[in-house]
């Protein structure tokens, strides 16, 4: 008899979990693809993070019936990584579970929704040395993806631009500082031992 109550009470519970939580998982695939995003940068452009801009925009497609945007909410624009920039390396994978996904790393901007938007951005200081496009999502009221648009194809292969980060400038600033202060080390050691020669 216990044991029967019990099994209710686990059922009750199972059933509540199934119902409450966890969320359904955010497939990419399954996600339409009703924002136009437009950003300034060109194929193959080179930005420096911490000093270039571009400029993205966004604008929910006009051929969509009316009401399609009724629950975003938000629109979140992030940078992602270029396929050739996720290649070996398994902390930036795709990953069609948006949850799991490690594609859009970086936030370019999250404001309320509006149907057409525009930010300008200056590439962060922290942004690493790599290829990127950008995407929109547009998130509902419980900040979970709807939809989205993003500036390259389906196959990431268009509208790809470089960012140069600072640790890589700094990292060959810093070498280049102790080449240097290696050579005048040698230059300082060779002009002593020849003023000393000179003395005798
Ligand atoms: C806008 O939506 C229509 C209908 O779904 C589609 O055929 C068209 O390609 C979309 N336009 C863009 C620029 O994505
Ligand atoms: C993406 O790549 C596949 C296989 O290489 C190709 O069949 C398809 O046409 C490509 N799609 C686009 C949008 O370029």
């Amino acid at each position: 008899m216990a044991g029967l109550r019990l099994s209710k009470i686990t059922i009750a519970l199972l059933l509540i979990v199934y119902h409450v939580g966890p969320s359904k998982a955010v497939l990419f695939n399954q996600l339409p693809k009703t924002l136009i995003v437009t950003a300034t940068t060109k194929s193959g452009d080179v930005l420096h993070a911490g000093e270039d801009k571009f400029t993205v925009t966004w604008a929910l497609n006009t051929s969509l019936p009316a009401g399609a945007d009724a629950n975003y909410k938000t629109v979140k624009v992030l940078l992602c990584y270029a396929p050739i920039s996720q290649h070996d390396r398994k902390w930036r994978k795709s990953n069609n579970d948006l949850k799991k996904d490690k594609t859009c790393q970086f936030t370019v901007v999250k404001q309320d929704y509006s149907a057409t938007g525009k930010h300008e951005y200056t590439v962060a200081r922290d942004i690493p040395t790599a290829s990127y496009f950008v995407r929109a999502y547009a998130l509902d009221a419980s900040g979970t993806q709807v939809a989205f648009g993003q500036t390259t194809d389906a196959n990431k292969t268009t509208n790809i631009f470089e960012v140069v980060g600072i640790t890589g400038r700094t990292t060959g600033i810093f070498i280049s500082a102790i080449v240097f202060s290696a050579f005048s080390g040698v230059a300082l050691a060779f002009f002593y031992v020849v003023e000393n020669k000179k003395k005798k």
